[in-house]
């Protein structure tokens, strides 16, 4: 096991929400939050050091030991296979995974085409429902999809549901509710319990607290 312990975090919107947990939970966030493009942050009083990644790739490096801990998505952990310990629900980055359509318009008379970027996660839903659907995976601003002809729904992230509101869409169904969730490395999880149980004990209690 090594010495120093290794948490990945997503860059952006969910760093800027688990920060005031890390800080509750008694670490040194100073060299986190700085603003520079440096993607190993040190905490050197608790001896750890923080990973800046995309959180698409958070998973990947817990899972291989490159880091011991991550914050991640069940977003993004849905849509892959990862062997990981999924020891705390952190409380933050909520939302839901829905399936939404143009604003009053009817439903596809045949195959739905569904516009995501989780593929795994919309085809699982549709195949639930024992619905066939022809999946076409996007990257980005799925809403566009719907409103061009690209697909007939979208199966996507709504946080405020600005977005769908000022693209005329609206929400078919809810697949999922969403929040990010502490991961952990199992082997890491198991030798290094004397420094990850108390670790993960004092973010619960700043959890509870916020
Ligand atoms: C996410 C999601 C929606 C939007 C929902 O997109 O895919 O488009 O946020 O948020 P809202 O309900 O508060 O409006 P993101 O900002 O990650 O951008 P992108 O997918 O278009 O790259």
């Amino acid at each position: 096991m090594k010495e120093r312990l290794t948490i990945a975090l997503p860059k952006g919107r969910v760093l800027r929400a688990v920060a005031p947990i890390l800080a509750r939970a008694g670490f040194d966030t100073t060299s986190l939050l700085a603003d520079d493009r440096t993607l190993i942050r040190v905490d050197s009083a608790r001896d750890l050091r923080f990973l800046l990644l995309k959180p698409d790739d958070v998973p990947t490096y817990v899972e291989y030991g490159a880091a011991d801990l991550g914050v991640c998505g069940r977003d993004v952990l849905a849509e892959r296979s990862c062997d990981l310990y999924q020891p705390l629900d952190l409380g933050i980055g909520k939302c839901r995974m829905v399936v939404a359509g143009v604003v009053g318009a009817a439903d596809p008379t045949g195959v739905p085409r569904v516009a995501t970027k989780y593929p795994k996660t919309a085809a699982d839903h549709f195949a639930r429902r024992g619905v066939q659907a022809d999946i076409v995976h996007v990257v980005g601003s799925v809403e566009l999809a719907p409103l061009v002809g690209l697909a007939d729904v979208i199966v996507d992230l709504v946080e405020t549901g600005e977005t769908l509101a000022q693209n005329g869409l609206e929400v078919r169904e809810v697949v999922a509710s969403i929040s990010s969730v502490l991961i952990a490395n199992r082997a890491a999880y198991k030798l290094g319990q004397d420094r990850i149980r108390p670790l993960i004990a004092a973010l619960r209690a700043a959890v509870e607290r916020g």
